[in-house]
C-alpha cells in the first residue's frame, strides 16, 4: 500500500468500501480507512472520518494543490490510528522521553501513529509530519499539518471551536494560531501539564508575525 502521490491520484473515486464521501471515498485511501477502522474504536472512527472530511474542506477552500489535498486527507485518516492503542504498545511504538511521556502514555499517539503509518508504507514526510504533529502542534507555516491540527480540534463531534473551524476556511494561519493557543488554554484550565513541544509550537507562534 504504497503513499506514491503521483499515479494512484488518477481516477480517485467512489468506492465499494465506503458509501459515504469524503476523503474515506477516495480510491487511493480507502485502504488506509479500512486498516484504521480496524484498529480503533467504532467512536473513534467517526471522530477520524469527520476530521478527514473537515480537512478537505479546509484544504480545498484554501485551494490546495492536489498533492498538498491527498496528503492532508491521509495524514488525517491517519492521525488517531495509534489512539485507542494500549499503553504497552504505545511504549514500543514510542518510547518515552520525559516524565510527562511517561506518565501519561496518550501523548505519545502523534508519534506512535506516524510509527504505524511508516509500517504501512507512508513515507511522504508531510504526512508523517501532520499525524505526529497534531498532538503538540506542527511547523508554523506547515499547510498540510496545520489544516490537520485545525481539523482535529474544531471538528463538528466536539461541539467546540466552531469559530476556529469558520475561521480556517479563509484564514488557515490564523485559525491554526488560535487553535494552538486554545489547546494550551484548555490543558491549564484542567492543571495538566502542557508538553514543552506544545509549549515551544506556542511560543513560535506568539513570536511569528
Ligand atoms: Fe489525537
Ligand atoms: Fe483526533
Amino acid at each position: 500500500m504504497s503513499d506514491g502521490l503521483g499515479t494512484d491520484m488518477q481516477g480517485e473515486g467512489p468506492t465499494s468500501l465506503f458509501s459515504r464521501s469524503g476523503p474515506c471515498g477516495r480510491r487511493s485511501i480507502a485502504p488506509y480507512c479500512e486498516r484504521v477502522r480496524s484498529t480503533v474504536t467504532a467512536p473513534r472512527f467517526e471522530h477520524i472520518q469527520r476530521v478527514a472530511e473537515l480537512a478537505e474542506s479546509i484544504a480545498r477552500a484554501n485551494r490546495f494543490d492536489e498533492r498538498e489535498l491527498r496528503a492532508t486527507c491521509l495524514a488525517a485518516v491517519l492521525h488517531d490510528v495509534a489512539r485507542d492503542l494500549p499503553s504497552d504498545r504505545m511504549f514500543t511504538l514510542a518510547p518515552p522521553d520525559c516524565d510527562l511521556e511517561r506518565t501519561n502514555p496518550l501523548s505519545l499517539h502523534g508519534r506512535a501513529g506516524r510509527s504505524i503509518a511508516r509500517a504501512w508504507g507512508v513515507t511522504d514526510e508531510r504526512v508523517l509530519d501532520a499525524i505526529e504533529g497534531h498532538v503538540f502542534g506542527v511547523r508554523y507555516g506547515d499547510r498540510v499539518g496545520m489544516a490537520v491540527y485545525v481539523a482535529d480540534i474544531s471538528e463538528p463531534g466536539r461541539g467546540v471551536n466552531a469559530d476556529i473551524r469558520e475561521q480556517a476556511m479563509h484564514d488557515l494561519t490564523r485559525a491554526y494560531r488560535r487553535a494552538v493557543e486554545a489547546k494550551v488554554r484548555y490543558l491549564r484550565r484542567c492543571g495538566k501539564d502542557v508538553h514543552p513541544r506544545t509549549l515551544k509550537v506556542h511560543d513560535e507562534i506568539s513570536h511569528a508575525t
